[in-house]
């Protein structure tokens, strides 16, 4: 792996999930998932597992994620719009599914993926297919990546999302929908969200296949995945409640409401018609695929446009808090320096994924023996996870932890930190002494 893939995939390592969803998509049988698998250099017997009847952990899996593609894909098209930001693309089969259909396809992800995907589609696409297809590195939070991504398209979107909420913590949620809203009022357009439900639609699978036992194999099922990326750290089930009778469920008119209050309106679109056809069919019995068409009844796609009447408040305060925010302008710039083992660093803008491989890079060069770290964030305008990520690396890598000291800590920031949980590391308290 080279140098700075690896540094990518350090600091946001969720890009792995991205594998895991192409090869269910293999298992499903299609055979573009399974060339493009066969381009990064998977060996196929390594991964290509099949679907056995009899496979209770495997094959819920891979039904999700089929039923999943499928459903967006059939809703991208409903939607009726020319051009598709998919965001994010993973390693998807999809861009050929749209390009062939004639749409503008544009695919944006983390620089890990983008990096890798971009050139495997050039290299198995002929000239009239890479007329419509192009590749955006986007941060989901960073409003600029997500502009140059809808600046390729030629008329009003439509923004694609499945598989990426349940990676963000609640404020990078946030981040999304207001970057959404902001991009959906200049092109139009419209953001189909298959995350939303995504309890829902787990669940109408898993006890279609499992009955009783749904809620205990999508557990163990999960558990597999762990270590693919670390949103344990997230506190991000701040809709998920328990019902009167004790068992987990959403919020969803709270989802709603908070969507509404950032200028965006949703409309539900049922996730499975009668008429869908899965490949895994064959893998069900017909008593499962009836379960399942039941189950999927009331499960949706949220279809969200943004409000022509909402008015964006928060110019003004920005404005008026300029002591408490860094300016978010200023681009991203790390100044380091290393003298008798204390690394000194400066942080200037934004530290997310696309950014945050930048200070890691500072950090690594400056090489072993690092006793202390001092680190100025006054200028620091924003950290997502991917750079409280690095930062979590650079406080784990001291022996002495009281040889870390964060400075110039503002109130976005701190906020930020708070909410995360990471003022335990990165925050002294002031009894500390
Ligand atoms: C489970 S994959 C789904 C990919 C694709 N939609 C699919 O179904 O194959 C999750 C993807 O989210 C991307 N991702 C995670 N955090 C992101 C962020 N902040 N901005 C953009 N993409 C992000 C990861 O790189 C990964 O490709």
């Amino acid at each position: 792996m080279n140098e700075t893939k690896e540094l990518n995939i350090k600091v946001n390592p969720t890009s792995n999930t991205a594998i895991t969803t192409l090869i269910m998509l293999a298992n499903a049988h299609y055979d573009k998932a399974l060339e493009i698998l066969e381009k990064m250099g998977v060996e196929k017997e390594s991964i290509f597992h099949g679907v056995d009847q009899n496979d209770m952990i495997n094959r819920p899996s891979d039904i999700v994620r089929e039923l999943r593609y499928v459903a967006i894909n059939r809703t991208i098209e409903e939607s009726g719009y020319k051009t598709l930001i998919d965001l994010p693309c993973g390693y998807t089969p999809k861009v050929f599914e749209f390009a062939e259909k004639g749409m503008q396809y544009i695919g944006c992800d983390l620089p890990a993926v983008i990096n890798d995907f971009s050139p495997i589609i050039e290299s198995m696409t002929d000239e009239e297919q890479k007329k419509h297809i192009s590749f955006q590195v986007v941060d989901v939070t960073n409003y600029e990546s997500m502009k140059a991504a809808a600046d390729l398209a030629e008329g009003p979107v439509c923004i694609a999302t499945e598989g990426l909420t349940v990676y963000l913590t609640s404020e990078e949620t946030r981040q999304l929908s207001v970057n959404i809203r902001r991009i959906l009022s200049e092109k139009g357009g419209c953001w189909l969200n298959a995350d939303v439900e995504t309890f829902e639609y787990y669940m109408a699978v898993y006890k279609a296949v499992a009955g009783d036992r749904a809620m205990e194999l999508l557990v163990a099922s999960r558990k597999g995945f762990s270590g693919q990326s670390d949103t344990d750290l997230h506190k991000n089930n701040a809709s998920v409640v328990k019902d009167s009778g004790g068992t987990l469920a959403v919020d969803y008119k709270k989802i709603e409401a908070r969507y509404r209050s950032r200028g965006l309106l949703v409309e539900k679109v049922p996730y499975f018609r009668e008429d869908i056809k899965l490949q895994l069919f064959d893998a069900m019995t017909e008593e499962e695929i009836e379960k399942l068409k039941e189950n999927m009844k009331h499960v949706n796609v949220w279809k969200i446009t943004a409000d022509p009447d909402f008015k964006e408040k928060g110019q003004d305060d920005a404005a008026g808090s300029s002591e408490t925010i860094a300016d978010p302008d200023l681009p991203f710039e790390v100044k380091s320096s290393l003298k008798d083992g204390l690394f000194e660093v400066s942080i200037q803008g934004r530290m997310d994924t696309i950014t945050a491989p930048e200070l890691l890079k500072h950090f690594q060069e400056a090489g072993e023996g690092i006793t202390g770290i001092h680190i100025d964030v006054s200028r620091m305008a924003y950290v997502s996870s991917a750079g409280l990520r690095v930062l979590l690396i650079m406080y784990k890598s001291l022996k002495d932890k009281d040889g870390f000291e964060m400075t110039g800590i503002n109130e976005a920031v701190r906020e930020i930190i708070e909410t995360t949980g990471f003022d335990q590391f990165f925050i002294k308290k002031e009894n500390d002494g």
